[in-house]
């Protein structure tokens, strides 16, 4: 009788202890879970050098923009939209993260442009969507040991953005410093579609489901996460091309931190923008703060003065009053979620 009630605390016992051990072997496995399906290179970050480095004055928000370097057009419509002389007397530095065009007819016109407005940076890594990781870790590198910013802001430069909306948010201390606030995209799957431009090989990330991320055309976080992100990029010889995934979402993990959701401010088509400027009589803010321009540079300047004419004129709409109810664009906002925005954002 002994014996058996012996060995029963024994065998319950035992099961215990291995339930905690696989459970704890999970934990620890789940944290780090996704490094193990990328590329190991022997890449170091830090090595990438800069060929451009314009200097950071700003002591409350660093807005660095993804920009094609053989494309100053964009850069024209931001800069027509927020001069940099009135970001600074906002507190805001605005550069333009440039890789080397091909062409080095093209280099000495990045130079002059660079000269001009002083807002360039430039790696030295060929301009190539392929490189595109190696393009926001090198604005995330130069903003954390230049700036003495307490935020930093990235967008892509065909993103639209209501700065003036962004700072009170960062002013009311909406947005948690510790963490990372955008368009979050979850259990986002690897394009397998061989003749697709974003064909992802099992090779670059052998998993079935990206981390947690968020999307590259506009994320906002405190200087000190992009220092750990940093960091983060330095410590580990993993590689991912897929810039937001890999930085948003694997490099983030890398220090536990969190994401907080934006997504409701930020319009998925560029037609609730234009509503929201058509409406401007009405003097209704709007409920978006950034979204895509649709491929239409105007759009950064007739929303940048709706936004100016807004922040002290209007009022917030009403629930029956929101665009994404009565605009036209409304039927089509799926199709632009489920089929491109794993592809169209990183053009
Ligand atoms: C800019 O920062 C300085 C120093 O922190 C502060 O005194 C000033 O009010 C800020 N200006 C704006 C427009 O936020
Ligand atoms: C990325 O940049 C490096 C350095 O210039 C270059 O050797 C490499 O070919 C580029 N990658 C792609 C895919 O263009
Ligand atoms: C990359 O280089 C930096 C210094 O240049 C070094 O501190 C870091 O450990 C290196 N990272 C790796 C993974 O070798
Ligand atoms: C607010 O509206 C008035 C007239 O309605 C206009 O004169 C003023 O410029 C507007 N304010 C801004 C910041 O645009």
């Amino acid at each position: 009788m002994k014996k058996e009630l012996i060995f029963v605390i024994f065998c319950v016992s035992t099961t215990f202890i291995s339930l905690v051990t696989i459970v704890k072997i999970n934990i620890i496995n789940n944290t780090k879970l996704e490094l193990k399906y990328l590329h190991n290179t022997n890449k170091n970050f830090s090595l990438i050098k800069f060929i451009i480095e314009p200097k950071c004055n700003s002591n409350f928000v660093v807005w660095i923009v993804t920009s094609p370097a053989s494309d100053p057009l964009y850069r024209t419509a931001l800069r027509r939209a927020y001069p940099n002389e009135m970001l600074k007397s906002l507190n805001i530095t605005r550069v333009f993260l440039l890789g080397m065009p091909k062409e080095e007819s093209k280099w000495e016109y990045i130079n002059q442009e660079s000269q001009q407005y002083n807002d360039l940076l430039q790696g030295d890594f060929l301009e190539s969507y392929r490189n595109l990781t190696l393009k926001h870790l090198m604005g995330l590198r130069w903003a954390s040991s230049n700036c003495r910013s307490t935020f930093l802001i990235k967008t892509d430069n065909d993103i639209v953005l209501d700065v003036f909306e962004m700072l009170k948010l960062l002013q009311k201390k909406t947005i948690n410093e510790n963490a990372i606030a955008g368009y979050v995209l979850r259990k986002m799957k690897p394009i397998r579609i061989s003749n697709n431009k974003w064909f992802v090989t099992n090779e670059d990330f052998s998993g079935d489901v990206y981390p947690d991320f968020l999307s590259g055309w506009f994320y906002v976080t405190s200087l000190k996460v992009a220092q750990l992100l940093v960091y983060a990029s330095e410590k580990i010889k993993n590689f991912l091309w897929i810039d937001d995934v890999f930085i948003t979402g694997i490099l983030r993990q890398e220090y536990d931190i969190k994401i907080e959701e934006l997504n409701s401010l930020f319009a998925t088509d560029y037609r609730y923008l234009e509503c929201c400027i058509r409406d401007k009589k009405r003097k209704l803010k709007c409920e978006f703060i950034a979204g895509p321009d649709g491929d239409k540079k105007e759009l950064h300047i007739k929303f940048k003065e709706f936004s100016e004419y807004c922040q002290w004129n209007c009022s917030e709409r009403m629930k029956k009053q929101l665009v994404s109810k009565t605009c036209v664009a409304t039927y089509e906002k799926k199709i632009n979620i489920i089929n491109s925005k794993v592809q169209v954002h990183y053009i």
